[in-house]
């Protein structure tokens, strides 16, 4: 059987752990020459010297999606080693404050602003640019359920999510003509670093997180990569603009 994105070259921010190296391996499996993007170095060589390992092309790239330069950086370094850009998965992000909005801190709101919506706003910004001087391209970014129904305490998390849900729309209708497609994923509570350090700080919320998905437990990143390896894919040529919840049912109650 053919491999799902066969010789497409793909642009992972968030690549050193979690969903986003999960996604790494998923695509390089399936064909494709990854690019890891992300500010930590060291899982980033990690997860580059896993694809060498099952014989796939990989290269890292040191990128803090919040800074323009380091966005287009990112992508050139993609055009140059794999000859054009197919796939950009916007998937970096942090959890920010976990504060009610009296108490919330401006910085740490900011922050989780620059992050994950401004990270995903620059790498649509610059990654359809380039996607269509190469013959167009999917993109795909990560919302969470946490962007479509509002949890306590996570205000600025939550408007930064459900920002990229829209700003995917945007891109989806501004070049629906264009070859590139643009969707988002939104996972429910995944089993990855940034969960398992919530739930190390906040014992009492590993039973309530355990318990919250009409699934119950927790996705493993895998579950999510195939997701996006769907939405990367030609498998999905007709869908864009949407967010695909990877969440176990949460959102049918
Ligand atoms: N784990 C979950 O339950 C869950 C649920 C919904 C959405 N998400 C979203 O999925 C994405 C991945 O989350 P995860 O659970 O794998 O988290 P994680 O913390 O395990 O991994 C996130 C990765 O992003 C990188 N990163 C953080 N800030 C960066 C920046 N400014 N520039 C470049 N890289 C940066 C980190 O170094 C890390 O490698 C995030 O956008 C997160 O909000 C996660």
């Amino acid at each position: 059987m053919s491999k799902l994105v066969d010789g497409k070259a793909a642009v992972i921010t968030g690549g050193s752990q979690g969903i986003g190296k999960a996604t790494a391996l998923r695509f390089a499996e399936e064909g494709a020459d990854i690019v890891v993007a992300d500010v930590n170095v060291e899982g980033g060589h990690a997860t580059v010297s896993e694809i060498e390992d099952m014989g796939a092309n990989a290269v890292f790239v040191e990128t803090d999606v919040s800074q323009k330069e380091d966005i287009q950086n990112m992508i050139t370094t993609c055009i140059e080693a794999f000859d054009g850009i197919d796939v950009l998965f916007n998937n970096a992000g942090i959890d920010g404050p976990l504060d009610n909005i009296v108490d919330y801190d401006e910085d740490g709101f900011d922050k989780v602003i620059d992050v994950n919506l401004k990270g995903v706003w620059l790498g649509l910004k610059y990654g359809i640019e380039a996607m269509l001087e190469y013959g167009g391209g999917s993109i795909i970014s990560t919302s969470s359920i946490g962007g479509q129904v509002a949890v306590p305490q996570y205000s600025g998390y939550g408007a930064s999510k459900a920002g990229v849900s829209l700003i995917t729309k945007s891109a989806a209708l501004e070049f629906a003509t264009d070859g590139i497609r643009a969707n988002a994923i939104a996972p429910g509570l995944v089993e990855t670093p940034m969960v398992n350090n919530i739930m190390k700080e906040n014992p009492e919320m590993e039973e309530q997180f355990r318990a919250m998905e009409p699934m119950g437990g927790l996705a493993q990143p895998e579950e999510i990569a195939n997701a996006v390896l769907f939405l990367g894919s030609d498998l999905s040529s007709r869908v864009t603009g949407h967010t695909l919840a990877v969440e176990g049912g949460f959102l049918s109650q």
